[in-house]
């Protein structure tokens, strides 16, 4: 054959090729047999062989891409990828709606109602119609190159169909994976002896974030797309106006677009809108969280504009968790890193909202109290904050009489050490540091296991130390982590910093590849920010908001560690429970060692986030009353008020007991008589400024 020939015959199997993908996935009216799909492919496949020329990027066959990649590189969006406000009742659409209706006065508004996917975020670039590349959000402005990853998505168009394309056409969209094949995929895991995902949405994480394509191609992930980032040089036809219209351009171009959706012109409209999609999302096969509304007319949205975070034209409705019934086998307990015990449920596994759920958390023995849970009793559960289920409440009309009540133990299941039951102040979120975790507000009933030394909660440590949140050290999950310790090479997070080759190579199912990369994301680890440390170290109470706000306070840890808890307490976000925690834990001896072990190990130990305005301020007027009287030879009221409120302390114009000092100056009268008869410190000008001098930061 010759080359013109061969070029010839490869567009018409291409052409052909993309029809079926099409007719496949797209409009799921397959016209030919797997078998006569698969010999026009080969016969593709043996056309490049023979002529390397006529493979271009689009071509069907370059879907699975080439060889794995060693990281990923950074893909900045040229319109940020931006999240979604969120709403959980009908009255709360109604004043989002009124919103926008504030903004456009008196115009005619048009909403779109879109299911919303629970995948994974993603860009897509065509350039002439052509598949470019392929991006996560990451941070919004920057994401990771998934190209290859993304090429791998059988029902993703490599080259856009029909009309003339636009130059540029970024969409974005959710890749997800199918609950049939999600479940499908845990399985063969399972069955291969590897650890089960916990939901789709992590598994198309996963899946996104593998540097080999081969093994991509292997997860049957699925996209939607419904929104655009930069749209240029379009002159097939005019460009769309609306949503509705870019959604069905969207449709023509061959791209999956979502399965549903509905245009509404008022409030209850759009509430109905909702309504119906719940009705039926349930049978889409993948999971949806909710119904996106978005202002269908673009030229409205422009004008009402964004937010740092999420446009002001659109919002999601988030329907309320689904619940399931179950039987409760048993209770187990878990200890936490902060040898917090957890009593666990243990179910019969149940399908519930896209994955089978076999455990939920009790929260603690208060809980179960309150509740009233027994051993075998009908529980209804819920997954509320996504992944993790709970136990919301027994089913008492079904009770046998069989049920047992359980014995919360007296010593740690770990360990064998007496469990200490205390009153204790949690942040929001549950006392083990939960990132999001603000100022501890209520308390709770807390068990803990008192053994610093019990192997769950030294591996709970090492484990929070290594995570993504914290210091990010790749390779250091729950598995090796759980060697690491059981082989006694490490009892702290200083012990890792010692680990050699050899010692993590022996370990069970590690080579010395992956004991060479554990090394290699320790080291990394070394220069990691300061507050990732601060987290890292696993301070009760101190999430990473906390961590962050200490680092931006602090310009280093040696600062940090000899901070007072009432200094700590003039960092916004740290009240008193939290100061409190900070400073036991830098006065302990054992942490005091192991933060130098951490410097000899030389972890960087300086604040990148440090903002000197942020720093609390130190020296003999903090949280000090004072009172001013009279004339004071230079300084006005006014500055004198503002040095001491620089300086940490209050001015107040009466004076009492309460009162640390009175500033007093010429033509001082009854509050100077009132100061000397109880006795407080007074203090004139030179002498304040004197202090004021000393106290400086
Ligand atoms: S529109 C400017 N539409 O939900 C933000 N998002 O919680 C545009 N999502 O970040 C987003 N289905 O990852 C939009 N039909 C849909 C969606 C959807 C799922 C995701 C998306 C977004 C997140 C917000």
């Amino acid at each position: 054959m010759t080359l013109s020939a061969a070029q010839v015959r490869h567009s018409v199997l291409a052409g052909e090729l993309r029809q079926h993908d099409h007719a496949y996935y797209i409009q799921a009216r397959p016209v030919v047999s797997d078998r006569e799909y698969d010999a026009l492919y080969r016969e593709l496949l043996d056309l490049e062989g023979q002529f390397p020329s006529l493979v271009s990027a689009d071509s069907p066959s370059q879907r699975v891409g080439g060889a794995p990649l060693s990281e990923f590189a950074s893909v900045r969006h040229a319109v940020p990828m931006q999240s979604l406000d969120n709403t959980y009742s009908p009255e709360e659409v109604r004043s989002f709606i009124a919103r926008v209706q504030k903004l456009l006065p008196g115009e005619p508004l048009e909403w779109t109602i879109e299911p919303k996917v629970d995948g994974v975020a993603v860009s897509l670039r065509y350039e002439h119609g052509v598949l470019v590349q392929g991006a996560t959000r990451g941070d919004g402005t920057t994401g990771d190159d998934i190209t290859a990853n993304l090429r791998t998505l059988p029902s993703l168009p490599l080259r856009l169909r029909g009309i003339t394309p636009p130059e540029v056409l970024e969409v974005r969209g959710e890749v997800y994976l199918p609950s049939a094949k999600f479940e499908k995929l845990n399985q063969d895991r399972i069955a291969a002896g590897d650890e089960a995902f916990v939901n789709p949405r992590n598994a198309t994480t996963g899946s996104l974030k593998m540097l080999d394509p081969k093994i991509v191609a292997k997860r049957p992930l699925a996209i939607v797309l419904y929104g655009l980032g930069e749209v240029r040089g379009f002159s097939g036809g005019s460009t769309p106006i609306s949503q509705a219209g870019w959604i069905s351009w969207l449709h023509d171009a061959g791209l999956p677009t979502p399965e549903r959706h509905w245009v509404a012109r008022s409030a209850d409209e759009v509430i109905a809108a909702i309504g119906e999609l719940d009705a039926v999302r349930r049978q889409f096969g993948y999971e949806t969280d909710g119904a996106v509304v978005k202002l269908n007319n673009l030229s409205q949205r422009q004008r009402v504009g964004v937010t740092s975070k999420a446009p002001r034209w659109a919002m999601a409705y988030k329907y309320a968790a689904e619940q399931a019934e179950t039987r409760l086998r048993a209770i187990t307990v878990q200890v936490g890193r902060t040898g917090a015990l957890t009593p666990v449920a243990e179910l019969e596994p149940v399908f519930l909202a896209g994955s089978t759920v076999a455990r939920a958390t009790l929260h603690n023995e208060d809980e179960l109290r309150r509740k009233d849970i027994r051993i075998g009793d009908l529980v209804v559960i819920e997954k509320a904050g996504e992944v993790i289920p709970a136990v919301v409440r027994v089913v008492t009309e079904k009770r046998t009489g069989a049920e047992t009540s359980f014995e919360f133990p007296r010593v740690c299941p770990e360990c064998g050490s007496r469990v200490s039951r205390a009153v204790e102040a949690i942040s929001e979120s549950g006392g083990e540091g939960d990132p999001a975790s603000a100022s501890p507000a209520k308390s709770t009933v807390v068990q803990r296991c008192g053994n610093p030394d019990c192997p769950a909660q030294v591996r709970g440590r090492l484990e929070h130390f290594c995570a993504r949140g914290a210091m990010d050290i790749e390779g250091g999950g729950e598995g090796l982590v759980g060697q690491l310790v059981k082989a006694g090479l490490v009892r702290d997070v200083g012990d890792l910093y010692r680990l050699k080759l050899e010692e993590i190579a022996a370990l069970e199912r590690m080579g010395e590849k992956s004991a060479a990369n554990f090394l290699v994301g320790l080291a990394a680890s070394k220069s990691r920010d300061l507050w990732r440390l601060i987290f890292g170290l696993g301070i009760l109470h101190v999430g990473t908001g906390v961590a962050k706000a200490l680092a931006r306070a602090y310009p280093n840890l040696d600062q940090l560690a000899t901070a007072s808890a009432s200094e700590l307490t003039a960092v916004n976000e740290v009240g008193g429970v939290i100061a409190r925690s900070v400073e036991n834990w830098f006065s302990e001896p054992q942490n005091r060692q192991l933060l130098q072990r951490l410097r000899n190990a030389g972890l960087n130990r300086d604040s990148a986030l440090y903002r000197p305005a942020d720093a609390p301020v130190t020296g003999p007027l903090v949280g000090k009353t004072v009172v001013l009287t009279g004339t004071l030879p230079t300084l006005s009221r006014e500055a004198a008020t503002a040095q001491i409120e620089a300086l940490g302390g209050r001015v107040t114009s009466s004076v009492s007991k309460k009162t640390d000092f009175v500033l007093a100056g010429e033509e001082a009268g009854s509050k100077l008589e009132k100061a000397q008869k109880l006795g407080l410190q007074i203090l004139d000008e030179s002498s304040f400024l004197k202090l004021v001098e000393g106290a400086k930061p």
